[in-house]
């Protein structure tokens, strides 16, 4: 209700030409900003690059790290990660992790698929999947999320981790520490954070042995080492010259495991059960798959099969466009600036509102149409567009260090996926309630049929498919429309 109405305020005021509302949170005034237009002054500006106050619930987890860090500490640590993210061994370890992991979801999906007429929540498979990628990336360990069987301690407390920061996010009279400690769900977080601290310290502690013994038989030459490089490697390789401490590089690993892990679930997720309202735009997918991959559904994906995939490409933006997994980005304005003619006074809270820029119809025509065509490189419209109107990885020099990442991480599993099974959807959109919880969520889980892909020609030519697409398009304008 809340979030339909936010994105309700957001539409009347694009559709008045302004960018701009508040809310006031009792004393507190709130601003959303929701247009492309002067955004790029706000976002570009080196002294506006604080986040606001609430981030500050992440920090008993993640410190200040790049997340939550400011000012001189931030751009140093910017500079120090940058290179794990552009690294060509780093990407190429980053790419086989991914299709080890995409393989072990497939084969989950598979039995699934026994049941084609019953149907499931993607979710928890999607999300055991991005955990067991984000922490083998960032720490070189696989804490087997898909395939352990038994009980395990770090699995439970990064899905509790989540679920007590969205609660606290969302009541803010357990913000202030000394009532939020003396509470259950306080003495609960510790206990979790004793756990997800105890694992990455440990893989640390363990990383940093072997690298120090392979300094001294190998010295700099990291093509010597026998193991799979990992994000937590390229710290360890920088701790002498830049010196970071055990507690400097915890805070970072901790970080890209939060913003690595959940961000890219939901993508992923939320691109499933759209595929699934839209078989016409899969079938489009499955098409695209069958002439990169032809009959292979097994061979890893590689970087060279990701240059081809054109359509694939749109269809994701257009889904993080209509389901931004981080809708709302939070910012401290660190001096007076003007934004759609509005005066926003130093120390204002204020919200980015991406979830509102993207719906914004002087920009994207028809908003509410799920429309991958928008992205095509031959659209003319896409040529023009402003690169302040789709921001799903935030912009300017604060944005998603992640993005290179996510986007690969996205193509393998989804190549992967889309290889071998069809999604149908069995609810309309109205039926899910977005909300935000931290990232966007639905209140009600997303429940989906998985079926094997057996004929790809035979599905494009399935007009009965079409039809159920054309009604599931209907209901997705409904919402939009805010009855
Ligand atoms: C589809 C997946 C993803 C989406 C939609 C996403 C989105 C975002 C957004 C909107 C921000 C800005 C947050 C803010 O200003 O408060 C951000 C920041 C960040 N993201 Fe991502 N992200 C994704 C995946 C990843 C991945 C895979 C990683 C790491 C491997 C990552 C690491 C980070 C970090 C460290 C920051 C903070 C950057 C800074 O402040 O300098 N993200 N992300």
């Amino acid at each position: 209700m809340f979030y339909d109405l936010l994105r309700r305020l957001s539409t009347e005021c694009q559709n008045q030409d302004k960018g701009v509302y508040c809310l006031w949170y009792t004393v507190w005034p709130i601003i959303f900003l929701c247009s492309a237009k002067g955004l790029e002054t706000f976002i570009n500006n080196s002294k506006q690059l604080v986040k606001s106050f609430d981030y500050i619930l992440l920090e008993p987890w993640l410190k200040t790290g790049l997340l939550t860090s400011k000012n001189e500490k931030w751009r140093s640590r910017r500079r120090i990660i940058t290179p794990s993210f552009h690294d060509t061994q780093l990407l190429n370890n980053y790419m086989i992790i991914f299709n080890e992991q995409a393989c072990i979801l497939a084969r989950r999906f598979d039995d699934c698929a026994t049941q084609p007429n019953k149907t499931h929540d993607p979710y928890p498979y999607i999300s055991a999947c991005t955990l067991d990628i984000i922490v083998e990336a960032a720490t070189g360990t696989n804490p087997k999320a898909q395939s352990g069987d038994e009980k395990n301690e770090f699995v439970e407390a990064t899905v509790r981790i989540t679920e007590i920061l969205s609660l606290r996010s969302r009541s803010p009279w357990m913000w202030p520490p000394f009532i939020f400690d003396r509470l259950v769900i306080g003495r609960e977080q510790k206990k979790v954070l004793k756990v997800l601290h105890g694992f990455s310290r440990k893989v640390i502690e363990e990383r940093l042995t072997t690298f120090n013994a392979e300094q001294v038989k190998n010295g700099d030459d990291k093509k010597k080492s026998t193991r799979r490089l990992v994000f937590l490697d390229s710290l360890l390789t920088q701790m002498h010259a830049e010196q970071l401490s055990l507690d400097d590089i915890q805070e970072e690993v901790d970080t890209f495991m939060f913003e690595g892990h959940d961000t890219t679930a939901a993508a992923l997720n939320f691109f499933c059960y759209l595929m699934g309202c839209y078989p016409d735009v899969q079938a489009k997918v499955h098409a695209e798959m069958d002439s990169i991959f032809g009959d292979d559904r097994e061979r890893p994906c590689t970087m060279d099969d990701i240059q081809q995939m054109t359509y694939l490409d749109c269809v994701i933006k257009e889904s993080m466009r209509i389901l931004p997994p981080v809708p709302i980005i939070g910012r401290e304005a660190q001096e007076d600036f003007v934004y759609c003619g509005q005066t926003i006074r130093k120390g204002t809270h204020l919200n980015i509102f991406i979830h509102g820029i993207h719906f914004d119809a002087n920009i994207f025509p028809n908003p509410n149409k799920f429309d991958p065509e928008r992205f095509a490189e031959s659209s003319l419209i896409s040529k023009e567009r402003s690169p302040f109107a789709f921001i799903p990885f935030s912009a300017g020099s604060r944005n998603c260090i992640g993005q290179r990442f996510a986007g690969l991480e996205e193509r393998v599993v989804l190549s992967t996926l889309f290889r071998r099974f069809i999604f149908r959807s069995t609810q309309a959109i109205e039926d899910i309630h977005l909300t935000i919880k931290g990232l966007l969520r639905t209140e009600v889980p997303i429940q989906m049929s998985t079926h094997v892909l057996h004929n790809k020609q035979e599905w494009l030519n399935d007009q009965r498919n079409i039809q159920h697409a054309n009604i599931k398009q209907e209901s997705l304008r409904q919402i939009y429309v805010f009855r």
